[in-house]
């Protein structure tokens, strides 16, 4: 449709059918049938009969027969013959479930998110949906907030290159893997750092946090073409987003020139009473459209209000128009005027998760992170007989949450039993998943001496353990991170009986592992990786594929350290060696670093990097791997600035490439210079200060190579602007 047929069509609608399309709601509340998954607080009335059919799109409704069927009836129904945006969460897969966000930005591969993605849009677009509520680009660096399951880590960079990839992987389409989901990324903005860690808290950030942390994953996300943006539940600067104008109208809209749909979270607009930024209705409705709010979800003051507002002249029928056109302009570019029906088309439902498996396998292969291994323990030898006990042994509910409607994966049993022959693998039953997952005192203890007879002829035991997946994502704040009493107590047995302890830590969220570290010889961190999860650790266990992750989030001694992440500001006094035990930035009770650093995780290999050096503007260092195993490492770059106007972290990842290096092969690897390393936002301008700069190489954040650089501003001047 052009947009002068788009103009037209606008002219001629009512006001009501212009609210319409600024509301969006789940097929109940239009007296539809749907399956909505209901995410955030249920509630809301239904829509009174003469109202039905006149929403612009739903909320969390997918499978091609239906969503067919409500689209007809609509269509039939609404005078306009304006099609129904379909809009879910499909955040880690449709039909093949992905890794969890965060695993995935553990394999630090951009790549990866994108071919992910577009599986996801493969699949959901053949479901009937035209929207995807993805990527999360909220920058999170507190596990006690469930919802880092959906993030991609706590650094700015990492987070900005996944989330753009995952932009591209939904929206572009690839020669046999049609049909695209327009990205809707959120949540607007700086969700991802609640007060507390408490879920729908708010947010306390300087503005230079904001700007140099929190706000760039959204920007990249928007440079990768993203279509839409959701409004977070969060007050920024004490204001909600979804009212706030300054965050929407000024900066989203005017400074970074954003022009597509901007949709509230899940009732956020009603919620701006709870808020106390208004006192009813009306004013919310107000509020959230003076901010630019298209599209109102799950709540209907704009289609209840909206008429009373526009009397009163406290909305003006330009502002109306504008909303709704940004509206029409997204169903048309996604060609719903003249095929309504067309993702469907592209693909069919069937068959998509056989098509994909391999790819899901491949994908979570990448982002299990090997924490811990010493004594030998892994990988296990297909000689050897080893044990498997613990909740997640057999458990197939291994998906993660957001995992529309899919319930089961790859067991970890499944993926062993698979691999090994059958007198190879024992298994030691410690009890129930329920058992071991609750903290309830009033389950029965270990069976000790059964479990000893069971695993008698096993020197290694695989302990796997964790949190259940509903106890993540949305809603699913926790103020402790340990694994539960039963878990603990059942990996101090098994040390007890001097076994070889290997623990598959299953969760969504870096967990409070100090109690256990002791006791285990190795440690996987498994995440949850999806419909292909047993099948992809058991091939890491087995050392038919070499561990490759590194950890996007650290992991804290414990929850009384929180936050902790690598790039902390300084202080005037850092904890220096030889310096006061007491009068430095620390505690009296605990180290002040994480348990696990950013960036940390091994592989079978044995991998050292050496001679570092600035040459020619580019960042040379050499990997070695002097081990026995291949091994697929990434290689981080870090910088840090000697002086500045403002104080500046220890260090910042500027740049990261992951390598593959062969026992005994040494493998050059190389970083162009660039402005952007040698710069920082500021008050909205890249600001350069010339002076010394610390370069920083490093397989993790904390074991780094280093060499000094001055930059001055003739070689600043002389750099490319940004890594290609
Ligand atoms: C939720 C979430 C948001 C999701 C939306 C729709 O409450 O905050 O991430 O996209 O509702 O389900």
């Amino acid at each position: 449709m052009t947009e002068d047929a788009l103009a037209g069509l606008l002219a001629g609608m009512t006001v009501r059918e212009k609210l319409g399309q600024l509301t969006q709601l789940t097929p109940e509340y239009c007296g539809l049938s749907g399956t909505a998954e209901l995410t955030g607080p249920a509630g809301a009335h239904p829509l009174p009969p003469s109202d039905r059919g006149i929403v612009g799109s739903i909320l969390g409704c997918s499978g091609a027969e239906q969503v067919r069927a409500i689209q007809q009836e609509h269509l039939r129904r609404d005078r306009n013959h304006i099609p129904l945006l379909f809009m879910a969460d499909v955040i880690h897969g449709y039909r093949t479930i992905l890794p969890i966000p965060l695993a995935l930005s553990c394999s630090f591969l951009p790549d990866a998110a994108r071919r992910a993605a577009r599986i996801a849009a493969v699949e959901g677009a053949a479901a009937g949906l035209h929207v995807t509520f993805s990527p999360m680009a909220d920058l999170v660096r507190d596990p006690r907030w469930g919802r880092v399951m959906e993030a991609s880590g706590e650094d700015p960079l990492l987070n900005s290159r996944m989330s753009a990839a995952a932009v591209e992987g939904y929206q572009q389409a690839e020669p046999g893997m049609p049909g695209v989901l327009a990205s809707c990324v959120k949540h607007f903005a700086a969700y991802g750092a609640p007060e507390g860690g408490r879920e729908y808290s708010n947010v306390e950030l300087s503005s230079h946090a904001m700007e140099e942390s929190y706000l760039p994953g959204y920007h990249a996300a928007l440079e990768a073409g993203a279509s839409m943006v959701m409004a977070a539940f969060n007050t920024v600067d004490h204001v909600p987003a979804a009212a706030n104008v300054p965050l929407l109208r000024d900066l989203l809209r005017g400074k970074w020139g954003f022009s597509g749909v901007l949709i509230s979270d899940y009732g956020a607009v009603d919620e701006l009473i709870s808020h106390t930024v208004a006192d009813c209705g009306k004013t919310a409705a107000r509020k959230a459209l003076d901010a630019g709010v298209d599209i109102e979800m799950m709540s209907t003051h704009y289609l209840d209000q909206g008429e009373a507002l526009l009397d009163e002249g406290a909305l003006s029928p330009q502002a109306l128009d504008e909303a709704v056109l940004r509206v029409l302009r997204l169903k048309n570019e996604l060609g719903l005027f003249e095929d309504p029906f067309a993702g469907m088309k592209a693909a069919s439902e069937a068959g998509q998760m056989d098509r994909h498996r391999q790819a899901a396998l491949d994908i979570a292969l990448r982002c299990p992170v090997l924490l811990k291994n010493e004594n030998g323990a892994l990988p296990v030898s297909s000689e050897e007989t080893v044990g498997l006990t613990g909740p997640f042994a057999l458990e197939k509910g291994v998906l993660g949450g957001w995992s529309a409607g899919q319930t089961e994966g790859v067991s970890l049993w499944e993926g062993l039993s698979s691999r090994l022959a059958p007198q190879r693998l024992i298994y030691g039953d410690c009890g129930s998943l329920g058992s071991l997952l609750e903290g309830a005192d009033d389950i029965p203890p270990i069976r000790e001496e059964h479990l000893r007879r069971q695993l008698a002829s096993c020197q290694k035991v695989l302990v796997a353990v964790g949190e259940n997946q509903n106890d993540t994502g949305e809603g699913a704040s926790k103020t402790c991170l340990r694994l539960t009493p039963r878990q603990e107590a059942l990996i101090h047995t098994l040390k007890a009986m001097d076994k070889t302890v290997i623990a598959i830590i299953f969760s969504g969220r870096p967990l409070e592992l100090t109690p256990v570290v002791e006791d285990c010889d190795a440690i996987l961190q498994a995440w949850f990786l999806g419909s292909e999860s047993g099948n992809a650790l058991g091939q890491i266990l087995l050392g038919h594929a070499g561990p490759s992750g590194k950890l996007s989030m650290s992991f804290p001694r414990t929850v009384g350290q929180i936050p902790v992440y690598y790039s902390q500001l300084p202080t005037g006094r850092p904890p220096r060696p030889g310096g006061s035990t007491r009068y430095a930035a620390r505690y009296l009770d605990c180290p002040s670093g994480p348990l696990f650093p950013f960036g940390w995780g091994l592989t079978y290999g044995a991998c050292q990097l050496s001679d570092l050096k600035v040459e020619d503007e580019m960042i040379r260092v050499t990997l070695s791997n002097t081990g026995a195993y291949p091994a697929r490492e990434t290689v981080q770059l870090y910088i840090a600035q000697k002086a500045a106007a403002v104080a500046r972290p220890e260090k910042l990842l500027k740049d990261f490439r992951q390598v593959e290096a062969a026992p005994g092969e040494k493998v050059l690897v190389e970083f162009p210079c660039t402005r952007e390393m040698f710069s920082y936002p500021r008050l909205g301008r890249q600001v350069f200060e010339p002076g010394s700069f610390t370069v920083m190489a490093g397989l993790n954040s904390s074991c780094l190579l280093r060499c000094s650089l001055e930059m001055s501003p003739e070689r600043f001047d002389a750099l490319r602007k940004e890594a290609l």
